[in-house]
């Protein structure tokens, strides 16, 4: 692999850096940006008082020291959680040893995350998962675009010159937000590869593909349809060293890593 097309995969950090600091905090984030990567993804959902938070389960349950579902839930009442203390207990001894700003483990609105993106210093991108949309009807997307607009993302140019990019597994959260922003791209979520989708077609209007790294590693030949069919690729979760060389070989565009430090070492950045 040339150095030069290295530089064009785009790492992306998922959930933050989430390997290292609890994912969805400003923490992770902030360590993301730290690292170098490219462009940070987050889920959303909505609270039952209209927010939008950074929460990939339905549940707080496991990743906070609270419960009950999100969309149950005021930010008032997410806001009096801990989204950290679960890191040091199962996954990363090490965690609770590490500085901490006072609020990096709070609950992560999307409004604080672009506002950390506005002030990095740096171009970074963002890759924003709507997370189970039917549940509000159009309402998670209705907010994304409003909050978008404030900071002057919601209506690029053209789909290449813009900073934001909504992912979704759901087809129809997709079309709402190209029809009231037709060049704001869009990421089609792929967990399993249906016999539908094989041909290398994408629902209409879907320029990028995000497969899984499961689909990657089992139909090659699929990503390869995608490439010629002139999609981009973004794939996830990819954190193994032979899953980024799989990768880099298929000429996916965007890497989407819980590790985004080690992907940036192996690539030589
Ligand atoms: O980036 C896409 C990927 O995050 C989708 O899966 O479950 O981690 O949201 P999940
Ligand atoms: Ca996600």
């Amino acid at each position: 692999m040339t150095h030069a097309r290295q530089h064009l995969v785009q790492v992306v950090a998922h959930r933050g850096a989430s390997e290292e600091a609890p994912e969805h905090t400003l923490a992770a984030y902030k360590k993301a940006i730290e690292d170098g990567a490219d462009a940070l993804e987050c889920d959303v959902r909505m609270t039952a008082d209209g927010h939008l938070v950074c929460v990939h389960d339905r549940r707080v349950n496991r990743t906070s020291n609270g419960r009950g579902a999100v969309s149950a839930l005021e930010l008032s009442d997410l806001a009096a959680l801990d989204f950290g203390s679960w890191k040091s207990r199962d996954e990363e001894p090490d965690w609770e040893r590490r500085p901490q700003d006072p609020g990096d483990t709070s609950v992560l609105t999307l409004q604080r995350l672009l506002e950390l993106v506005a002030d990095a210093g740096r171009p970074i991108d963002l890759a924003i998962e709507t997370k189970h949309p039917t549940r509000w009807a159009g309402q998670v997307e209705e907010r994304l675009l409003q909050l978008l607009k404030r900071f002057g993302l919601d209506a690029p140019q053209s789909p290449a010159e813009s900073r934001v990019r909504v992912m979704s597994f759901s087809a129809r959260s997709l079309h709402r937000v190209r029809s009231a922003s037709p060049t704001l791209p869009t990421v089609y979520l792929l967990q399993f590869l249906s016999l539908r989708l094989r041909d290398g077609r994408l629902p209409v209007g879907v320029r990028i593909a995000g497969p899984s790294m499961r689909i990657v590693r089992s139909h090659p030949a699929y990503i390869q349809r995608l490439k010629q069919a002139g999609h981009q690729v973004h794939v996830w979760t990819v954190n193994e060293p032979e899953d980024v060389d799989l990768c880099l070989e298929l000429g996916v565009d965007a890497i989407i890593t819980n590790r985004p430090r080690a992907v940036l070492q192996q690539l030589g950045r």
